[in-house]
């Protein structure tokens, strides 16, 4: 992707452009999660949680306009990963409460990855003095942490206890 990479910019550029690439799956992926959901509110959650993400997309391509940058072309192997398992899992025969924590497993490992991109993306732009940026960057970070409190929440007040 890069022949190079010299500075900060660079690598900014390389972690927008991962994703960029991440999201753009997710808003794909999350509908297959919602559907597979028994329970009322984790389906909710995932529903709201694609709704964002739609958002996030914009957001990011809002981010390679102030910067003059195309995201699209870079693959984000990583989340590639992290779909293929939760797929994986979703065509295990289990039983609902089963299914649904598996489901809050592989939803809060992707939004741990999306937490440390974002993050570290977010470190960057400031640092380079880019606030618009930043602040784009921060409002879906703290959209990531929101969902994986809530997940969190969802899985050890409720799902998990009736898996047991
Ligand atoms: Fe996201
Ligand atoms: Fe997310």
């Amino acid at each position: 992707m890069f022949d190079k990479l010299e500075t900060l910019d660079d690598l900014l550029e390389m972690q927008l452009k991962d994703l960029y690439s991440a999201e753009n799956q997710l808003v794909k992926a999350l509908p297959k999660m919602a559907s597979k959901a028994k329970d009322g509110r984790l389906r909710q959650g995932f529903e709201t949680h694609l709704r964002e993400t739609e958002k996030q997309v914009e957001r990011l391509e809002q981010i390679g306009q102030t910067l003059g940058i195309d995201l699209d072309g870079h693959t984000c192997k990583a989340m590639e990963g992290l779909i293929a398992e939760g797929q994986e899992t979703m065509s295990e025969r289990a039983t609902d409460e089963v299914m649904d924590a598996a489901l809050i497993a592989a939803a809060q490992r992707i939004e741990h990855y999306e937490i440390s991109g974002y993050g570290t993306a977010a470190h960057y732009a400031e640092r380079l003095g880019q606030q618009q940026v930043a602040t784009l960057l921060q409002q879906t970070l703290s959209e990531e942490q929101h969902t994986d409190t809530k997940l969190n929440e969802l899985a050890k007040n409720y799902i998990n206890a009736k898996a047991v």
